[in-house]
């Protein structure tokens, strides 16, 4: 079936500095389809949108909506295109109710009244009924999940009659049945002709919502076709450049004995944890399951003591840990790699080197205090090609990296430092296929270095392919604890649910 071509990008380049972010790029989107973007971190996808989007000035190229030239010098033109991008930070005003985040921006002329609350929320609510979503229309949207603010946006960009709607990592901060509400979202709008342009790391959830697919690598167009024509092999070979076949690498055998490293006994922490036991030994790679508000998440800031537990006993290598903040907990052995890089992951402002340093300066500290810079840059530039972080120098700042090559820097901060107990959460989450392969031997390399490993994770083949056991979490408690042989998705999902006749 051949669709109307809606949107054409040609020859698109752009250049930062240091950086070639785009080089003759062109990518074509037609209406009714699915179009997948894909590629490593800092390949260009961001990029690319946002010069679509009138977010940012592309050196040269030219942009075509229904076959004629358009220019796009600003957000207002992209929308005059019919144009909407939906960022992973999404730009609802918390503050706001549901009703007056769709209609917001509108101006008046075209939306007559808007003042008009009834009018508002006449149109809020036959727009959202058009995409058959059920949201409470007076409810503040900085009260509402990820989901339910991403649901506010995409009905904004219908209200405003787009076109071409970009969606850049949608379903990253989802839980697996938000995805298949945002999923059935999409179909309606692809059945109205719309055109979307959908990136994501989560290349098995494609074939799933993609027709067809263009693949980035360094700013280029290395390849593309329908779903059909490109197996996930095919994709991620021209993604990376390379065959990834052992996706996760053969964990160590975990010694029965080994040391206990980690011991939580009966942990209490705001209203999310409520009573929670478990150990992790020495060597051991211990996979936290459950759903999205388990607790999961909690369970670690309060052993990281980055929230300070109510109640409960943490013992560090048989050492009661009294943290009255995370330097007690760093002090004690504990790294813990949070899936917040914007928050306390990063320091935006400062280069790739400060960040990854700071926090262990005393690593680096020579006699009377000097810091020794050759070895701060050392160590920097070796995890900077151990993670393949895609960055001009190790000067540059946080603030210019792409979304997934943040993360990498959020993970080499805490790999510089010699920790008993690593506590990730979400390590992966945003991260290309490549880097993944990486993160899971360097956590293979932690656990045979003999450190304990506690990890935190919604996606469940990768709890399932790095876990020596599995502790599922259910509303704040242990709801079982599986061996690796006992560990099937099914039995996960039963316990992490509440079917407990079923496990
Ligand atoms: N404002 C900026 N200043 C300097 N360099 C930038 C800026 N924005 C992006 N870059 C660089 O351009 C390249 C492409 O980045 P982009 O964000 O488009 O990647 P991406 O494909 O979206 O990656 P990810 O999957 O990690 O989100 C990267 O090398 C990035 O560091
Ligand atoms: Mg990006």
């Amino acid at each position: 079936m051949a669709q109307a071509v809606l949107l054409e990008m040609r020859g698109i380049s752009k250049t930062f500095p240091g950086v070639r972010a785009l080089d003759g790029v062109s990518l074509e989107v037609r209406a009714g389809e699915v179009h997948a973007l894909v590629g490593e971190n800092g390949a260009g996808k961001s990029t690319l949108m946002k010069i679509l989007a009138g977010a940012q000035p592309a050196d040269s190229g030219e942009i075509l909506v229904d076959g004629a030239a358009v220019k796009i010098g600003g957000p207002r033109d992209a929308e005059r295109c019919g144009i909407a991008m939906i960022y992973q930070e999404f730009n609802v005003v918390p503050a706001l109710d549901v009703t007056a985040n769709v209609v917001l921006g509108r101006e008046p002329a075209a939306f007559a009244g808007w003042l008009d609350a009834g009018a508002a929320r006449a149109a809020a609510r036959s727009t959202l009924e058009q995409l058959g979503i059920d949201l409470p229309l007076g409810a503040l949207v900085g009260r509402l999940a990820v989901a339910q603010q991403q649901m506010v946006e995409i009905a904004k960009a219908l209200l405003r009659k787009a076109r071409v709607l970009v969606m850049d990592e949608p379903t990253a901060a989802l839980t697996d049945r938000e995805i298949d509400r945002l999923f059935e979202t999409i179909k309606t709008l692809r059945a109205r002709g719309v055109g979307i342009v959908y990136i994501s790391h989560r290349l098995e959830e494609l074939p799933r919502i993609a027709d067809r697919i263009t693949v980035l690598r360094d700013g280029r167009v290395v390849g593309g076709g329908t779903l059909a024509e490109l197996p996930q092999h095919a994709m991620i070979r021209l993604m990376v450049g390379r065959e990834i076949d052992q996706y996760y690498p053969p964990l160590p055998t975990l010694d029965a004995h080994a040391p206990v490293v980690l011991s939580v006994r009966d942990l209490r922490s705001g209203s999310a944890v409520r009573g929670l036991s478990f150990e992790a030994r020495a060597g051991e790679i211990l996979g936290m399951a459950g759903l999205v508000g388990a607790g999961r998440t909690e369970t670690v800031r309060a052993v990281a003591a980055a929230d300070i537990p109510s109640g409960g006993e943490i013992f560090v290598e048989g050492k009661r840990l009294r943290a009255r903040g995370p330097h007690d907990a760093i002090a004690a052995g504990i790294a813990f790699v949070t899936e917040d890089r914007k928050g306390q992951g990063l320091v935006l402002g400062m280069s790739v080197r400060e960040n990854v340093t700071l926090p262990h300066l005393e690593l680096f500290r020579r006699a009377l205090g000097f810091v020794d810079r050759a070895r701060e840059k050392t160590v920097t530039l070796d995890l900077v090609a151990e993670l393949r972080i895609r960055t001009p120098s190790v000067e540059q700042r946080a603030r210019n990296l792409s979304g997934g090559t943040q993360q990498k820097v959020v993970l080499a901060k805490w790999l510089t430092r010699r920790a008993r107990l690593f506590l990730f959460d979400e390590p992966t989450r945003g991260i290309d296929v490549g880097a993944k392969a990486e993160i899971y031997e360097l956590m293979v390399e932690l656990a045979k270095q003999g450190a304990a490993v506690v990890m935190v994770s919604s996606e469940l083949p990768e709890v399932l392919g790095m876990s020596h056991r599995v502790l599922v979490v259910r509303d704040g408690t242990i709801a079982g604890v599986l061996t690796r042989e006992e560990a099937t998705r099914e039995r996960v999902m039963a316990l992490a649910t509440a079917a407990r006749g079923a496990a």
